[in-house]
């Protein structure tokens, strides 16, 4: 008995440790689409879906590690309501989810121990849109819950490059919303997205998406990574959904928090919480 406890406990170890960010055990399908589409089960295991403490979806969040996840910061504060006020502990993330109607042979849920949020977000201008998620367990990552890659500072993103939203927000009639969709997205030049919104900053922001494309994302998509392919073969998170979706009319692009901006605060952050990024 005592053996197999340790044998176990040992495979647990070797196989955590040796999985890598950014590789899924399952291909996404990245040929064009029109409109959102179901995702395949498992392409995305980044990916995780935040409940708040009354059972409603608050958006989503992506797996850095065995412990933290980073999404948006307006999920904890905004007008008249900060990350003080909430009660978190209640709160959960759906990790290895797909329809979020059934219970996923897949699906675990993980509590929050606590939520950093970015110290220069600004609710107004929604500058600094980013936040860390740590959890009170383990996550358990196996081929279904991957953390994702983070990249360099020095990443520059390209113009036209086509990336990928996965999210379960409504997807306005033109998917089914129970399940993951994902929508394909090409980042755009900043002028862009400084035309349709003078609040742009393009020294934290990425634009991505279409000015008429019949393709968007939704509110409970706020939080939700832009996924981006390196040379490599590894997906990696160039972007965070925050404002600008209208997936109503889909005649706007989105704005997402640029990360590489950002890698620098989130990796100093998960060390000082006691859970440095491993990648
Ligand atoms: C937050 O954004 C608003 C609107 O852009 C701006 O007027 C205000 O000065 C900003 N606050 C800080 C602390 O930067
Ligand atoms: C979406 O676009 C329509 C048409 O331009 C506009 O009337 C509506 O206010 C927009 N919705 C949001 C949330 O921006």
């Amino acid at each position: 008995m005592l053996s197999i406890l340790l044998t176990s406990g040992l495979l647990a170890f070797v196989s955590a440790q040796s999985i890598p960010c950014g590789i899924p055990t399952v291909q996404p399908v990245t040929s064009r689409i029109v409109g959102g589409k179901e995702a395949v089960a498992g392409s995305w295991p980044y990916l995780g879906l935040v409940v708040d403490d009354l059972g409603f979806i608050a958006g989503s969040a992506t797996v850095l590690g065995d412990h933290v996840l980073v999404t948006s910061a307006q999920h904890f504060e905004g007008p008249g309501f900060s990350v003080f006020d909430l009660d978190l502990k209640h709160w959960r993330v759906y990790l290895g989810e797909h329809n979020i109607h059934t219970a996923d042979p897949n699906e675990r849920y993980y509590h929050f121990s606590r939520v950093i949020v970015h110290p220069g977000f600004n609710i107004s201008s929604l500058a600094n849109d980013v936040a860390l998620i740590i959890t009170r367990e383990t996550i358990q990552l196996n081929n279904n819950v991957r953390p994702v890659c983070l990249p360099d500072p020095s990443h520059q993103y390209t113009i036209g490059q086509v990336c990928y939203l996965p999210g379960w927000g409504s997807t306005s009639s033109t998917g089914n919303e129970e399940v993951l969709n994902q929508v394909d997205l090409p980042i755009l030049a900043d002028s862009v997205c400084q035309a349709h919104f003078p609040d742009f900053i393009p020294d934290g922001e990425v634009c991505a998406g279409y000015e008429n494309g019949n393709k968007d994302f939704c509110g409970d998509d706020i939080g939700s990574p832009l996924l981006c392919k390196d040379l490599n073969g590894m997906w990696f998170i160039q972007g965070i959904a925050s404002s600008g979706g209208n997936c109503t009319f889909a005649n706007e692009p989105g704005v997402f928090e640029d990360v590489p901006r950002y890698t620098n605060w989130i990796k100093t952050t998960m060390e000082q919480a006691g859970y440095p990024y491993q990648y």
